[in-house]
């Protein structure tokens, strides 16, 4: 009796300091690209030729970063959530595919989202460098790259690996997403939690001009 006690309390420890998972923590992810390759067929169908959607709400996958890649498959295989349409492409995945199929998307070339316009110019190029400091808007250079390939410190340890490279992702994608954010429906990780917060201050205005230019610039 007084052992059950004892490791009920030790359940309700666990639980109480579980949280979200703490992506700072994280490790290196590492997979078989080959295969990965194996195993894509039907996300092809959706997500494009090697990770490069045609359909503007389905994101590209192509050159993301492998270990963003493998937590945000993981992430979906956790919420279950239903009316998510991934949750039936991932229930059956080990984990080992998750992170071969993450090395499979990673590996490729990423083909642009939309026409490149003048880099630099407008609204858009504005708020990802600089920010708005009235708004308490940060510059999204300071942790996805100056063009926006990544977090400028990746490679130097494995936490900086798990920031998405954004340039020449559908905008569609991408208001969507920060949507998300914003609403707090994305949250249940330590870096959505991030997002989380610079999102909250994004107007529909802000999100459209950084999604347009976001996906007008190449990778
Ligand atoms: C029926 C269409 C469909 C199929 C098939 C599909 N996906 Fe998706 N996928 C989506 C949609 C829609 C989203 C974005 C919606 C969301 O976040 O819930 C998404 C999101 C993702 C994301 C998140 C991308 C990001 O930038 O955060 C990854 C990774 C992904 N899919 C990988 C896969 C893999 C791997 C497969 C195959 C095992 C697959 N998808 C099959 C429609 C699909
Ligand atoms: C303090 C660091 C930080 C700043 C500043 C930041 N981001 Fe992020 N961003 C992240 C992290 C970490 C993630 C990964 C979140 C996750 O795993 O869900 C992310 C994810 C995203 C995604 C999801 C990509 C995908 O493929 O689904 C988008 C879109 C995004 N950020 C846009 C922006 C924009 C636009 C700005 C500037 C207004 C910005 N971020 C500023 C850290 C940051």
């Amino acid at each position: 009796m007084k052992r059950i006690t004892a490791l009920g309390l030790l359940c309700a420890a666990a639980l109480a300091t579980a949280g979200p998972p703490d992506l700072r923590r994280a490790g290196r992810i590492e997979g078989d690209a080959a295969a990965g390759a194996a195993k894509v067929a039907v996300c092809v169908a959706c997500h494009g030729p090697e990770g490069n959607s045609v359909v503007p709400a389905f994101p590209a996958l192509a050159g993301q970063r492998a270990a963003y890649l493998y937590q945000s498959l993981a992430g979906f295989q956790r919420r279950a959530d239903p009316a998510s349409p991934m949750t039936a492409q991932v229930k059956d995945l080990s984990d080992a595919d998750l992170r071969n199929i993450a090395a499979y998307f990673a590996s490729r070339p990423r083909t642009p989202a939309a026409p490149a316009t003048a880099a630099g110019s407008g609204e858009g190029a504005r708020l990802f460098r600089e920010g708005d400091s009235a708004r308490g808007i940060p510059p999204c250079q300071g942790c996805h790259g100056a063009v926006a390939g990544g977090h400028p410190l990746a490679g130097t340890a494995p936490r900086y690996d798990y920031y998405p490279a954004l340039a020449a992702q559908h905008s569609d994608y991408l208001i969507a997403r920060l949507g998300h954010y914003r609403d707090g429906r994305i949250a249940d990780t330590s870096n959505a939690q991030i997002m989380r917060g610079v999102a909250h201050n994004l107007d529909d205005a802000a999100i459209r001009a950084l999604a347009e230019w976001l996906a007008a610039t190449p990778r």
